[in-house]
């Protein structure tokens, strides 16, 4: 046992090592294809990928954690592809159990990449009655996690601009390309009756009223730009990974309430495509706040609290904000105008 102890950094560092080397391509291509047996959407498959590789390390660690279906396919094309198999670390067979002391939930504290979560988020079903004891173990467990997450993040890295993040031809063609797609398929969502801190996923919501239109072949190319992701990495000082992207249309009278995000969006990168937003307003003093006293905060302020930090991003510039720590809100919109937003998380 005091063996295992001094060997688990070495381990878990040597399994994120082993997962995060992967190369994927011929996997990805398949798993996309338009014409092929499987066509995942393209979050969905970035999602997966990053999940498939936590369950790698875990898989290493002789953790037993029973993956969901859809990284046992992408588990199952990647060996068809070449790639070899999941493996367990020689040291397991020294000793009985897992390698690693950690949970998933301790081992990553951002929350699952997964689409149940997203989900669970704009189609916010009632919630079963829970005990109340129930209800304060969930409640301490998120408080944990958000605590955990925390750790990972530093004042330094709570937002960024980015001066030329996108050519004005780029601009041009993300207005051609979001002007293609149908405004019906945009989905305003509803965080819940009344603003609060949802523990299952472990983030402030609130309600908001804009539109979702996905996105097109150019909006990706930003999203996916080797460059780009490497200045994100860097910035918050671990590998991270495009998961979503999406253009955001607000009509006049839209807004965003207060929220965190969810943790398929560690961060957020924001940029005006067309039209006159208003500023995005960011509550930095709040980032460090505990569950418990964000959900006061928001039931006893609403959708708009006071305070926090303004701004306006000008055309072609990128703001880039750590939306799963730091509370933020776009205010009732006076004219319409079209956002690029871009999200990114984190392997580890
Ligand atoms: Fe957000």
């Amino acid at each position: 046992m005091s063996l295992l102890r001094s060997d688990e950094p070495h381990l878990i560092a040597e399994a994120v090592e082993n997962a995060a080397e992967l190369d994927v391509s011929s996997v990805r291509s398949q798993l996309y294809a338009p014409d092929g047996a499987h066509r995942w959407p393209r979050h969905r498959l970035n999602e997966v990928d990053l999940e498939w590789r936590r369950w790698r390390i875990r898989r290493y660690l002789n953790a037993d954690d029973d993956p969901p279906g859809s990284i046992k396919v992408f588990e199952r094309v990647a060996v068809a592809a070449g790639l070899p198999p999941a493996t367990v670390a020689p040291a397991a067979a020294e000793r009985d159990g897992p390698l690693t002391t950690l949970t998933y939930d301790e081992m990553f504290p951002q929350g699952p990449v997964i689409a149940k979560a997203m989900q669970a988020r704009v189609l916010r079903q009632p919630a079963l009655r829970e005990t109340d004891e129930q209800h304060a173990a969930m409640l301490l467990a998120s408080t944990q996690r958000r605590a955990d997450y925390l750790k990972k993040i530093s004042g330094d890295t709570y937002w960024w601009m980015i001066g030329d993040l996108i050519s004005e031809a780029t601009r041009r063609a993300c207005v051609a390309e979001a002007a293609q797609l149908p405004a019906s398929a945009g989905a305003s969502y509803d965080g819940g009756l009344s603003p609060g801190w949802d523990k299952e996923h472990d983030a402030l919501v609130s309600k908001s009223c804009n539109a979702y239109l996905g996105a097109g072949p150019t909006l990706i190319s930003v999203h996916e730009d080797p460059y780009l992701v490497f200045l994100i990495s860097e910035r918050m000082g671990r590998r991270m990974y495009p998961t979503r992207c999406t253009y955001l249309k607000y009509r006049a009278g839209d807004y965003l309430g207060v929220h965190t995000d969810q943790p398929t969006c560690e961060v957020s990168l924001l940029f005006t495509v067309d039209g006159e937003p208003g500023p995005m307003r960011s509550y930095f003093d709040r980032a460090n706040s505990d569950p418990a006293t964000l959900h006061r905060w928001v039931s006893d302020n609403g959708h708009f609290p006071g305070g926090g930090q303004d701004f306006v991003y000008r055309p072609r510039e990128g703001f880039a904000l750590t939306g799963r720590a730091v509370p933020h809100a776009r205010l009732p919109q006076e004219d319409g105008a079209f956002i690029g937003a871009l999200f990114y998380s984190g392997l580890i």
